[in-house]
């Protein structure tokens, strides 16, 4: 899903879903697709992926700069869109695409996104994903 979703749109750079431990209150990578990143782990209220897993709310940043809690995982990336990915009402991880496009990401891109998810949650097994 990460690589296809990568090759198939030029401004989705990097992709990748990170998956919640709640008991630990940690994001963890599970699969991407782009440059490997050193934030395999995030905390919960960390950066951008951190505070989506605390607000259960797609966050949109069409510019990197203007954000305080942001954690820089290259220095080409723009933009970024993280949208919670939700298992039985649960938000259970996120995907997370960083882009080298200025503002690209619009509504369709939310969306379509969570549309993703959606899918992805349907074939994870009902007892999630343990970390
Ligand atoms: N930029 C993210 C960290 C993950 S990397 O984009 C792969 C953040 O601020 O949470």
């Amino acid at each position: 899903m990460c690589e296809l979703l990568q090759r198939s749109i030029g401004y989705y750079d990097w992709v990748g879903f990170y998956f919640a431990n709640h008991q630990k209150q940690t994001l963890h990578l599970k699969a991407f697709a782009g440059e490997p990143t050193d934030h395999v782990t995030i905390p919960f209220g960390k950066g951008i992926c951190g505070q989506v897993a605390v607000s259960n709310e797609n966050f949109v940043v069409p510019d990197v700069k203007a954000q305080d809690n942001y954690i820089a995982c290259s220095m080409f990336v723009k933009a970024e869109i993280v949208i919670p990915l939700f298992k039985n009402g649960k938000n259970i991880g996120q995907i997370d695409i960083d882009s080298h496009t200025s503002d690209p990401f619009s509504h369709e891109d939310e969306k379509f996104l969570e549309w993703v998810n959606e899918a992805v949650a349907n074939i994870i097994p009902e007892d999630g994903i343990d970390f």
